[in-house]
């Protein structure tokens, strides 16, 4: 395929997970990234010139005037998804917004609502939901090998320094673990299970800076499956996601980037490995490419539903823990 076909990137903010993102890029056939945005257009450039980036702009608009993109991989903190994502849109550019979409539910159903006015591709970056391997473990599930499933245990949490002012930490940032490592065991939770939980507990360690640094929830599934889910930024996590079911168990070690699984039933023991051709950034990218060549403004694997029913719950799951962020209305 020549250039001319190539699906042409931008990235706005070139922080810690974009150099995973351009990492990815390199096995992703068809498309590159030819242009990077920052609030500095220094930083922005000097960034793009130590990646072999084409040129850097100090803003996204200014990125947008001057480019010609196809999709823009929107990987700021948090608060600043909807601004980037927005103006994307405005622009007739397709988007992939890193997770969490927008900071609460009121953001996320601004940037899909624009989205759908626009009938412009937008899909939340839970790359997670893209990594090959699940296709085993659906597998394994659907054809009844670990019996009916009752219960999903997963956490994902680091042991990061408290520093006020990181984004981690920092509520005007919309930090703390839900947002930034929460998501991913609610979504393998909601993957496995089809739905929301129907009933929850969350219990939460608040920080100095009003931030939940722990949560822990104890989760009930329509039809009766259950889930122990935690996230943290101030403690190392177990890593394995275990889908235990009547006949046996499933483990996904390091489920958020998983590319192996083990099947354990009675005396049997049963291991995939489905190695990442990069880093497992690679599949969401490929889904964006595909979309956007199919001409599709959704994908059908992480939809813009999902998206918004994720905002949502954490909406209020950060309500019971009594964290708000001061750009929240209502938040003093
Ligand atoms: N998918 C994953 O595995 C994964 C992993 C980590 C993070 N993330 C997500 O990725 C996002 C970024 O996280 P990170 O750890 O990469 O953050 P980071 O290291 O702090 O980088 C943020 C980048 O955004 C730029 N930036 C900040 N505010 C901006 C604004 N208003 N407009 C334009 N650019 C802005 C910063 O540039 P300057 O400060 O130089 O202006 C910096 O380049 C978060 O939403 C996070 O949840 C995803």
């Amino acid at each position: 395929m020549g250039d001319a076909d190539e699906i042409r990137f931008g990235m706005v903010g070139h922080g810690h997970i974009s150099g995973q993102f351009l990492a990815a890029m390199e096995v992703v056939e068809g498309a590159h990234v030819g242009a990077v945005a920052g609030r500095n257009a220094e930083r922005a450039k000097a960034f793009a010139q130590a990646q072999g980036i084409a040129t850097g702009y100090g803003s996204v608009g200014e990125m947008l005037q001057a480019e010609q993109l196809d999709a823009v991989y929107v990987c700021t903190p948090h608060p600043s998804h909807e601004e980037a994502a927005a103006a994307c849109i405005d622009a007739g550019v397709a988007v992939l917004v890193e997770k969490p979409i927008a900071p609460n539910l009121a953001g996320a159903t601004r940037i899909v609502e624009a989205a759908r006015y626009a009938g412009v591709f937008a899909m939340e970056a839970m790359w997670t939901r893209f990594l090959p391997i699940y296709g085993v473990v659906r597998r394994w599930v659907d054809e009844g090998r670990v019996g009916d499933v009752r219960l999903v245990t997963a956490s994902f949490g680091f042991a990061a320094p408290v520093m006020p002012e990181h984004r981690l930490f920092d509520p005007e940032q919309a930090g703390g673990s839900l947002l930034d490592v929460g998501v991913y065991p609610l979504t393998i939770a909601h993957w496995l299970y089809g739905s929301h939980p129907v009933e929850y507990g969350a219990f939460a360690l608040v920080g100095e800076t009003s931030v939940d640094e722990i949560v822990s929830i104890a989760a009930a599934y329509p039809g009766g499956g259950l889930a122990q889910l935690g996230c943290a930024t101030v403690a190392t996590l177990e890593s394995s996601a275990v889908i235990a079911g009547t006949e046996g168990s499933i483990e996904v070690p390091v489920f958020w980037a998983a590319d192996r699984a083990i099947l354990r039933a009675g005396e049997h023991e049963e291991i995939e490995t489905m190695p990442h051709r990069a880093n497992g950034f690679e599949y969401e990218i490929e889904e964006v490419v595909g979309c956007v060549r199919a001409g599709r403004t959704e994908s059908e694997s992480m939809p813009l539903s999902l998206s918004l029913e994720m905002a949502g719950l954490c909406d209020e799951i950060r309500a019971r823990l009594g964290v708000a962020y001061p750009f929240e209305e209502g938040s003093d």
